[in-house]
């Protein structure tokens, strides 16, 4: 297992660029299945989960080559219907098979995912969606087996407690490609992860309107083809990136990033007191006076995504004055608190809350990474910690940022990666 060593106090400089999606990537990569025509997906991120989906279609029966940040998926000589749980448990998104598996094959056994650290994550919206459309659904032994000899397109509703369902509104949309007639799904997800993914089936030739809206209507179509499709940049990393900037005080050029994808973190940094400006495809971030406090509550988009809720609040732990972070996605995703308190912040969790007394400064300590975001607060507050922080288990990291230490070092950031 690898750490990563930071030593703090260094204000970064310079330009970076951007990765694609990974969550984009992945519910894209799952759509190849609903064509047996190749398909060609550029600017994928070389992630561990990209790794693992990789190894879910090659299971499914699918030719799969990466290389140079292109994923070529062709079809192999047969296709299989069963994700196993020693796959599907090691990473949800791979639960978005059951969709384009049940369109294509008319049957698939896909494994329950289980829970997570950063929450329980039920799967009912996605199988009252797939249910929907005319699929006989049942669970035994811990999978879904889902059947279908046609699937008939449909109205429903995907609002759960917590809103949408990014990749519940994905496994739908990806099956009412193939279904017969109309479907119309309410309250679908907005992020742009979505719209990605529908811009995908469009070029296979699905017809779909309203992505990015809450209501979106798919026409379905007897068969999808090959497509080639350059992935998005990845927002979330792109905003890990301004909080590094704005941590270290620091001053950075983030190329490759969709300003417009950033909409409530970049209204939030302006408040908190950064000075941000876009132009072509990129974003500089530095503050402007003094940073301030700000109370953040995460929603779907376009609001404040839950996966900047970490990397926000390492940035309140040294700010002065009080700020609340409320939790509305996942309310249990609090598991960085303890380890940025041990570091010195002053940080109380009540409920879906966390209340952040700014500090002067952080002490650099022995921390361990608990899931993909936590890994990454911890290292922002490496960044600005005084004296060394070693983060362990980042083996979560490198399910999601591409060579994130790597690009802080070419911004000035001592970070290197050990062996535990
Ligand atoms: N939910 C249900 N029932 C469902 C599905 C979801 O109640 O059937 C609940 C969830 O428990 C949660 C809320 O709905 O409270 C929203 O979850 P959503 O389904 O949107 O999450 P997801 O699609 O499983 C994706 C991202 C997550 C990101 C969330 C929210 C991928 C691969 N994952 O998960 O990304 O946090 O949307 O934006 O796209 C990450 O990258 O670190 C990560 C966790």
């Amino acid at each position: 297992m690898d750490r990563l060593v930071i030593e703090g106090g260094v204000r970064l400089k310079g330009e970076v660029s951007v990765s694609g999606s990974k969550n984009s990537v992945l519910p894209i990569m799952a759509a190849t299945l609903l064509t047996d025509y190749p398909c060609i997906i550029k600017g994928a991120p070389n992630l561990r989960d990209v790794t693992t989906m990789i190894r879910i279609l090659r299971s499914l029966g699918k030719n799969v080559e990466f290389e140079k940040g292109i994923i070529t998926v062709s079809a192999g000589s047969r296709m299989n219907f069963v994700a196993d749980y020693k796959l599907v448990s090691t990473m949800r998104a791979s639960f978005c098979v059951l969709g384009p598996l049940l369109a294509k094959l008319k049957k698939a056994k896909v494994s329950l995912p289980g829970g997570c650290i950063i929450g329980v994550r039920p799967v009912d919206l996605h199988l009252k969606g797939i249910k929907s459309l005319g699929a006989d659904i049942s669970i035994e032994s811990g999978y879904v087996l889902a059947k279908a000899s046609r699937l008939r397109g449909n109205r429903m509703y995907l609002g759960g407690i917590y809103g949408s369902s990014v990749l519940a509104t994905a496994n739908v949309m990806m099956a009412a490609s193939l279904a017969d007639g109309k479907t119309i799904i309410e309250s679908a997800a907005c992020e742009p992860e979505v719209t990605d993914l529908a811009e995908f089936l469009l070029k296979m030739g699905a017809k779909i309107k309203g992505h990015g809206t809450p209501i979106i209507e798919i026409e379905g179509v007897r068969h999808l083809r090959g497509a080639e499709h350059s992935i998005i940049p990845d927002r979330i990393e792109t905003g890990t990136l301004m909080l590094a900037a704005m941590i270290t005080k620091g001053d950075i050029i983030i190329r490759n990033a969709f300003y417009q994808h950033l909409g409530a973190l970049i209204d939030k940094l302006y408040e908190a007191g950064a000075h941000t400006t876009k132009s072509d495809g990129s974003i500089r971030v530095r503050p402007k006076g003094r940073l301030k406090p700000v109370n953040v509550t995460t929603l779907p988009y376009p609001g404040f995504p839950t996966d900047m809720q970490a990397q926000i609040m390492s940035l309140m732990t040294v700010t002065p004055g009080i700020s609340v972070i409320t939790e509305k996605i996942y309310p249990d995703r609090f598991m960085h608190v303890a380890e940025l308190n041990r570091m010195g912040a002053h940080i109380q969790r009540e409920g879906p809350h966390a209340i952040v007394e700014g500090v002067k400064s952080l002490s650099g300590a022995p921390v361990m990474a608990s899931d993909l975001r936590a890994s990454a607060s911890l290292i922002l507050a490496g960044l600005i910690a005084k004296g060394t922080t070693s983060v362990s288990r980042i083996y979560h990291l490198d399910r999601g940022y591409e060579n994130l230490e790597l690009k802080l070092q070419k911004l000035g950031a001592k970070i290197w990666r050990e062996k535990e």
